[in-house]
């Protein structure tokens, strides 16, 4: 059944929810918490609050605008310390505005070439084809894919480790993820988890600075420690750490990303052998799909950085916006029957720097858009074109539910796969 026509949204203000504060309703009602509130009130955003502070909550591609209007917002003090620090951390590039973002972001993003794109999506896929050909029955290809992924980024990365040691890394980046929207324990695990990371890759910049260790020539690890700010300075050991970690924590986390993949090629055979069929653009159109559809970052926090006014409401330094980027991705008003997996809703329609946001909106190179959108992308097609056209594999009886609640979100059984094979030829 296709959707209802959405009822028409006010536009024009922002009215204020009367609940105290809604932090709780939030993490229990996960995904689908802004647009739930944002239609309640008939509009597209509402004031309410969270942590005790005055927030604004929106969606759409007038809000994404509004949010990414570049130097309006900083994320400093807007993201819970529970996820920040797993997410970010301190001295990251989330954490710079104005002229240190803009250099240390065109940093990240001179890694980001054809060929160095090239090359680590033929790695993923040449890894992926490896772990495919051997595939212990039962395994769930979450937990495989994050393996392969980990080794693929530290090859890309240029940071040299042994498999125990990528093998450690998977497993803490995966914390990292797991449990950036939890609070409590396996919170505080996965951050002890962080600093073993850090500690590790904060002793590889100091061995290279010493000169007892060599950095492959022209790697995000070694231009990290060449590399010197605007003001001259070179970044501390530790930034060197965190910035690495930045680089392949969400490599490892494209992961879930291809496991919603595999399980939209198991749910829609068409759209698989269309894919298997090398039609036109269909790959693309595909992955876009799979994107724009999984519950994966609900949301971004930024605090008001330069005033400014929109909808009739000034909004003064330091207040917390929240733009709801999984909200925008199934918005009506710019997705015709949102709900609906539909690859083809891209034939003919590039997506906008302000609609499909499920890494952020606007330009990554002024803002603070994701710095490894277009790796995702390229990674997310190379390993999607492999379990597609290359391998035959069957979905056993299992738990395959979603839940809207767990941020970040996974099919319960990371997708267990069996009679797995590749296909000759
Ligand atoms: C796995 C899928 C990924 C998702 C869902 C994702 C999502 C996001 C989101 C929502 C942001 C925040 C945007 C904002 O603050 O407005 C972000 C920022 C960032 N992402 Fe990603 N990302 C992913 C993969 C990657 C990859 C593969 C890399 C690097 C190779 C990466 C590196 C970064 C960096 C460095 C930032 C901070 C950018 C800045 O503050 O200027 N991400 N990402």
């Amino acid at each position: 059944m296709p959707d209802r026509d959405p009822a028409p949204l006010d536009t024009t203000s922002i009215p204020r929810a009367r609940m105290p504060d809604l932090t709780l309703s939030f993490l229990a009602e996960g995904y689908d918490f802004i647009r739930e509130h944002c239609a309640y009130h008939g509009s597209d955003a509402f004031e309410a609050r969270l942590l005790g502070r005055r927030t604004v909550f929106c969606y759409g591609e007038e809000a994404a605008r509004m949010f990414y209007e570049p130097g309006r917002f900083t994320r400093r003090g807007a993201v819970p310390s529970f996820a920040f620090k797993l997410l970010q951390d301190e001295g990251s590039v989330a954490t710079l505005d104005g002229e240190a973002h803009r250099a240390r972001k065109a940093l990240f993003m001179s890694f980001m070439t054809p060929v160095r794109l090239d090359a680590v999506a033929d790695a993923a896929a040449s890894r992926l084809r490896d772990r495919l050909a051997a595939y212990p029955d039962g395994a769930a290809l979450h937990d495989v894919v994050r393996d392969v992924l980990c080794r693929v980024a530290c090859d890309w990365v240029g940071v040299p480790a042994s498999p125990d040691e990528v093998a450690s890394l998977a497993e803490e980046a995966g914390a990292m993820i797991d449990e950036a929207g939890s609070v409590g324990p396996a919170n505080w695990i996965a951050r002890l988890r962080r600093h073993r990371s850090e500690e590790m890759l904060a002793h590889l910049a100091r061995e290279a600075r010493a000169g007892r260790l060599e950095l492959p020539e022209g790697s995000p690890a070694a231009a990290f420690v060449a590399w010197r700010g605007p003001d001259g300075a070179p970044l501390d050991d530790a930034v060197v750490a965190v910035e690495l970690l930045n680089l392949i924590r969400p490599i490892v986390a494209i992961a879930r990303f291809v496991t919603f993949a595999a399980l939209a090629l198991h749910e829609h055979p068409a759209a698989r052998e269309a894919i298997r069929a090398h039609e036109e653009g269909q790959l693309g159109r595909f992955v876009s799909e799979v994107r724009r559809t999984t519950p994966f970052f609900p949301a971004i926090a930024g605090r008001v950085r330069t005033p400014f006014a929109w909808r009739g409401r000034a909004f003064e330094e330091g207040e917390l916006v929240v733009l709801d980027l999984y909200g925008t991705d199934r918005d009506p008003r710019l997705w015709r029957d949102a709900a609906r997996f539909d690859p083809a809703r891209f034939h003919g329609r590039e997506p906008g720097a302000y609609d499909l946001i499920p890494q952020g909106g606007g330009d990554p190179f002024s803002g603070h858009r994701c710095a490894g959108e277009w790796l995702t992308i390229v990674v997310m097609e190379a390993m999607t074109a492999v379990l597609a056209r290359e391998a035959v594999w069957r979905v056993p009886e299992q738990d395959l539910s979603v839940s809207l609640t767990d941020m970040p979100a996974l099919p319960k059984s990371g997708l267990v796969l069996a009679d797995v094979r590749l296909e000759a030829g």
